[in-house]
């Protein structure tokens, strides 16, 4: 572990250009003074990150926001409703922040986070705060200050302790744009959440050229041990994916050592347990969606360890199934699919 600051102390270490760790309700962060170049380097630096991938700007709220972007209506009424909280914008920024932020000009994300540290935290800065998960890049997100850590102390001042992350998962990424409002990354707010308050989103539809979200390109989250994932398990019927799992312990039976299986939810059926010798590793014991994204970035560290092959069963692609989901493909090193032989 590195040094433990408090707020004060981590407000003055990101003053002077240098970085620290901070909490936030989704994950922890990898934080530098978003208007001062030189520090945000020294993020991609550290986390080993593409110079292509922009970082998300963390503001203490809305009058923060419009010092720094130019805010549409439809912006401000999904901040004015969801901050603090999981949800990250898309906007035209004002000129302050260097284009380092975003990946080299253009449009820069910006959210609040819903966490009493991280917020106090922006208050002690009289500037925005740059700040990716704090992973190398390619890695699991961090939910604990220790997993922070032990990933990144080398290039930190401190961190600021602030608990286990509430929601688990990374912020969801929208703009608004002449086409609707873009959904640009999965996370902590659900498209539900959306909905019930009036607003409808548009996935991106990417026939060519580079997505606007650059890291949804990036093989990612990658657990210590090689992780298969089921491609397309959640459009399947019942019989097909009893076909499938037959085809899936089929392979597995060639598959030495020991087999993690990682579900989610706890398994419906009966036939999951006609696997060969394995463990079973529920996320969310209670059946409840946010108790499994809460635990799934520690639950990949806690069972790699013990596992020479982790099997990911899917969430049901509905709220917060659907991020744990493109959590769990994009952390894969394999895919099956129902037609493999
Ligand atoms: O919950 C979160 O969002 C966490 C905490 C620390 O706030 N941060 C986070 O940052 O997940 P990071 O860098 O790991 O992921 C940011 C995602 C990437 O997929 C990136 O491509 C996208 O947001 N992103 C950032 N700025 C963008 C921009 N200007 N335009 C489009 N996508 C952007
Ligand atoms: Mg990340």
């Amino acid at each position: 572990m590195s040094l433990e600051l408090s707020v004060a102390e981590a407000a003055a270490v990101l003053r002077r250009g240098q970085l620290a760790l901070i909490p936030t309700e989704t994950v922890y962060g990898l934080a530098a003074n978003a208007l001062d170049a030189q520090a945000v380097a020294s993020i991609f630096e550290a986390k080993g990150r593409p110079h292509f991938n922009p970082i998300i700007c963390h503001v203490s709220g809305l009058d923060a926001l419009h010092r720094y972007a130019r805010v549409d209506a439809l912006s401000a009424a999904l901040a004015d409703q969801f901050w603090p909280g999981p949800l990250s914008l898309v906007l035209e920024q004002r000129g302050a922040i260097p284009p380092i932020v975003s990946g080299g000009g253009g449009p820069v994300a910006f959210r609040a986070p819903d966490h009493p540290q991280a917020l106090a935290l922006l208050h002690a800065c009289d500037f925005p705060l740059a700040a990716p998960s704090a992973n190398l890049s390619g890695r699991r997100s961090p939910t604990t200050a220790a997993m922070a850590c032990a990933q990144l102390s080398f290039a930190v001042a401190g961190f600021l302790e602030g608990g286990p992350c509430r929601v688990g998962l990374e912020s969801t990424v929208l703009q608004s744009t002449p086409e609707g409002l873009l959904l640009l990354r999965e996370g902590g707010l659900t498209r539900e959440e959306l909905q019930a308050a009036g607003f409808e989103v548009v996935t991106e539809v990417r026939e060519s050229g580079a997505p606007r979200s650059p890291g949804q390109l990036l093989q990612h989250y990658a657990p210590d041990a090689p992780l298969l994932w089921l491609e397309g398990w959640t459009k399947l019927n019942a019989k097909q994916r009893e076909d499938f799992w037959r085809l899936t312990i089929a392979k597995l039976g060639h598959a030495p050592g020991r087999i993690v299986l990682l579900s989610p939810l706890p398994p419906e059926a009966q036939w999951l347990q006609s696997m060969p010798p394995h463990r079973l590793a529920v996320l969310a014991p209670s059946g409840n969606l946010r108790e499994a994204a809460a635990a799934l970035f520690s639950a990949f560290e806690e069972w790699a360890s013990e596992a020479d092959l982790l099997v990911a069963l899917p969430a049901p692609e509905a709220g917060l199934g659907r991020a744990i989901n493109d959590r769990l493909r994009r952390a894969a090193s394999a895919r099956l699919h129902p037609d493999s032989n």
